[in-house]
């Protein structure tokens, strides 16, 4: 495994993490779900990345069971806040009263005293920032939180959070957790510039286009049984790939890994990791074999060439429109 700083903090994150979205909790049985973190452990990996939200809580506590006995300071924990964790109307958003509450539901379903990486899963239109910044510090100050993140804010909203926390003395963002793989490079015109120059990493989700960069869905079949595609959970947000002409193109994409030895995993990780912005790519899986093969792409370096022939490939299909960076007008 390589390591990386987390943005321009001092905290080093494993250059493949983690994550458990639709997997814990859901997709796959705690036995699986033990068997992949096990697997990542083994293979290097320090950095596991969860949300209050994903399986209804129940897959920080599936993380929290798995990682238990493992040395607290070998590891690298981040959660969310943001998206809804109960039927009422504050137990969702960026309040204080939900950020207050959420962090010790997480803490205490994660099994810990701490998290390293505290993040709003998105950005919330009806609470002041202020309100949001000045508690995320407090969450710093009392050593909930070691440092804080987002999730999918746009570059503006960043650099609005961090104008506030320096005229405030607030603790201030060191990282963002957006989608970023060779079929949706969106963060590349606004965030990764604002980024570089304000020490922000990016984290990114879906490396792999949540499986489709593998090239195991070929235009015109079904998909393989028990993958995402065909998971009720995961389907809805995978649908965006699952079209015939990115799904032809990036079957396209096989000479290319064959040619430098890579698997399409391998290939689709080390994509993002050319980025010297990014910290840091998550990978999910349902299975160790899964894990075993994506980690071999830390480290690997891809030439100039290789990287204008993969444009060449996807070509129209790649997504590049900063507007796409969105949060919901109003609290979901
Ligand atoms: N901040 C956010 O809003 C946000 C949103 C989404 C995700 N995330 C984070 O990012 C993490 C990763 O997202 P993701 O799971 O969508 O990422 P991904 O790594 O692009 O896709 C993972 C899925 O692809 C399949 N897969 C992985 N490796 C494979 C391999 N070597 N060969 C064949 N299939 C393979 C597996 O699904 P199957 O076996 O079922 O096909 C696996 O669950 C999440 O767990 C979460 O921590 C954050």
């Amino acid at each position: 495994m390589e390591f990386r700083h987390l943005g321009r903090s001092g905290l080093m994150v494993s250059e493949i993490s983690y994550g458990n979205w639709i997997t814990h909790g859901s997709q796959v049985e705690e036995e699986a779900a033990k068997l992949c973190v096990q697997a990542a452990l083994d293979e290097g990996i320090t950095t596991f990345d969860t949300a209050d939200v994903y399986a209804g809580t129940k897959a920080e506590e599936v993380l929290g069971r798995a990682l238990k006995g493992v040395r607290r300071e070998s590891l690298e924990i981040f959660t969310k806040v943001y998206w809804p964790t109960g039927p009422g109307r504050n137990d969702r958003g960026l309040s204080r009263k939900h950020i207050t509450e959420s962090i010790n539901g997480s803490l205490r379903r994660l099994q810990t005293d701490y998290v390293d990486l505290y993040q709003a899963h998105r950005f919330d239109y009806e609470t002041p920032l202020e309100e949001t910044l000045k508690t995320f510090d407090d969450l710093v100050r009392q050593g909930k939180v070691l440092y804080i993140g987002v999730s999918e804010w746009t570059a503006d909203q960043i650099a609005q959070a961090l104008k506030i926390a320096d005229e405030m003395g607030f603790d201030r963002i060191v990282s963002n957790q957006p989608q970023y793989s060779m079929l949706w490079r969106i963060i590349e015109p606004e965030i990764v510039p604002l980024s570089e120059k304000e020490g922000v990493g990016q984290i990114v989700w879906s490396p792999i286009g949540q499986g489709v960069l593998t090239g195991k869905y070929v235009p015109g079949q079904q998909p393989p049984e028990g993958s995402r595609a065909t998971d009720k959970s995961g389907s809805a947000m995978i649908a965006r790939f699952m079209r015939d002409d990115v799904l032809a193109r990036v079957q396209e994409l096989k000479p290319i890994a064959a040619d430098l030895g890579l698997t399409m995993a391998q290939l689709a990780i080390a994509w993002v990791l050319q980025n010297q912005n990014v910290s840091s790519a998550i990978v999910g899986a349902t299975r160790p074999e899964q894990v075993r093969d994506n980690v071999k792409a830390a480290g690997v370096k891809l030439e100039a060439g290789v990287l204008e022939r993969i444009d060449e490939v996807l070509g129209d299909v790649v997504e590049r429109d900063p507007a796409k960076t969105v949060s919901p007008q109003t609290r979901p």
